[in-house]
């Protein structure tokens, strides 16, 4: 739960320094990281996609793992637009789909951490 709680700290912060690149690229690179590499633990060590798959969780731990999901998932076109800006130079409808999908990602990832606290003593019990 702190890891999940730096990457999404990091994320805001690299959205509210969204005019500044030189911030805006390490800090949403860095939580969008620390997210991806999160599941994959939580993957190997706790099996979760099976868990979630099996539908034993409570409606709130199915939310978050729900919402979560969709914000990972997310977080590859916003990578992909956010690259192609770089590397072309172009903004114009490159620009506006990172904006749409980078704050879709945003949005699913910080209701997808609220929800996470159902997950309180889950496994630390
Ligand atoms: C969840 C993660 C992200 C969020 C919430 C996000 C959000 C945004 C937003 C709202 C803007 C528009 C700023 C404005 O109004 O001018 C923007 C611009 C931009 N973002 Fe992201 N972004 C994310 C990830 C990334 C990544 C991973 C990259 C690059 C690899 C990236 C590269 C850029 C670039 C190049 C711009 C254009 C800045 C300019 O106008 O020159 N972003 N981002």
């Amino acid at each position: 739960m702190y890891i999940a709680t730096l990457s999404w700290l990091c994320i805001m912060l690299g959205y509210v320094k969204r005019y500044e690149l030189k911030k805006h690229i390490p800090l949403v690179l860095v939580g969008i990281g620390t997210d991806i590499l999160l599941v994959l633990y939580l993957e190997v060590t706790r099996s979760a996609i099976a868990t979630a798959a099996e539908f034993s969780l409570k409606p709130l731990q199915q939310i978050h793992i729900l919402f979560s999901t969709i914000a990972l998932l997310l977080y590859f076109p916003t990578m992909y637009y956010g690259f192609k800006m770089l590397i072309t130079g172009e903004r114009g409808s490159t620009k506006k789909a990172h904006m749409k999908v980078a704050k879709l990602a945003l949005f699913f990832r910080s209701l997808g951490f609220i929800f996470m606290f159902s997950m309180w003593g889950l496994h630390n019990k």
